[in-house]
């Protein structure tokens, strides 16, 4: 193959929303990401549920802060997307037939690229939302194929490994993580698939309905397929990172000369995966 590679800019934005108030945290996020000198970027990641807060008191409360697809969060990343020139990711709940999901969009300009429902709701999660029941999408972007991907899913190790296998070179992770290992895991995953995994986590704390509090982690971070963290935020602010990467460094799966473990997997002997 030519000597074709590409850099591209990647920003990740790690929030504090207030709970239940959208239009607020629209409008910081997109001071952060506007605000700088040059906010130009080809792809911005935010996190999960990024602009409604997660700790949700009921499966009523989530609906009443959910939208349709193309509302008004999608009309918000559609103009982020055409004042950067990114490919814009964010989690939001999503209006679906029979309930609500944890969803995440990826837009560039006014064209809707994916829309996924996250397939691995995690513990009250799933008091509150119906569960994606469509695969883990790949979409084809101005930088190559782009998979995405919410918060637990990445617990799941086929979820990252079927958006390798699909042709994901870069994988944004909106995320809103509250166990301390998902930083540290993240690598593993990246490694083990050769991709890019750009995870966008928010900080602070909710404590909802007299249950116990939640502490998101924060730790944002950028890492390559080798393993480098790129770029990783602090646990308890909210950040901005911004770097360069190019993910056609995620094409080769070779980690020596006779060695690339794509093309020495043995599905065959993989059935318990399959069941
Ligand atoms: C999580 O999936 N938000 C922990």
């Amino acid at each position: 193959m030519q000597n074709q590679r590409k850099k591209i800019t990647v920003a990740v934005v790690q929030n504090q929303p207030d709970f239940g108030q959208p239009e607020k945290n629209r409008a910081s996020v997109a001071r952060m990401i506007l605000e700088r000198p040059d906010p130009s970027a080809d792809l911005i990641v935010l996190p999960e549920l990024f602009a409604t807060g997660y700790q949700f008191d009921s499966a009523s409360e989530a609906a009443g802060l959910a939208e349709p697809e193309r509302g008004p969060t999608f009309r918000f990343l559609s103009e982020l997307s055409s004042e950067t020139g990114a490919v814009v990711v964010a989690g939001l709940p999503i209006k679906r037939d029979g309930g609500v999901s944890n969803g995440a969009l990826a837009v560039l300009g006014s064209h809707l690229l994916a829309s996924y429902d996250k397939i691995h709701l995690f513990d009250e999660e799933r008091d509150f939302f119906i569960e994606g029941t469509s695969p883990l999408p790949v979409v084809e972007t101005p930088f190559g194929p782009l998979g995405l991907m919410i918060c637990f899913d990445w617990l799941f190790p086929e979820a990252l490994r079927s958006l390798a296998l699909s042709g994901a070179l870069v994988v944004a992770h909106p995320s809103n993580w509250v166990l301390p290992f998902g930083p540290q895991g993240m690598i593993l995953r990246s490694v083990e698939n050769r991709v890019f995994t750009v995870t966008a986590n928010r900080t602070g704390q909710e404590e909802r309905g007299g249950r116990p509090p939640l502490t998101f982690i924060g730790q944002s971070q950028i890492i390559g397929p080798r393993g480098d963290i790129i770029a990783r935020a602090s646990s308890n602010a909210p950040a901005l990172l911004v770097a360069e990467i190019e993910p056609e460094e995620a094409l080769s799966k070779k980690v020596a000369s006779r060695s690339d473990f794509f093309e020495q997997r043995r599905p065959g002997l993989y059935s318990p995966l399959s069941s």
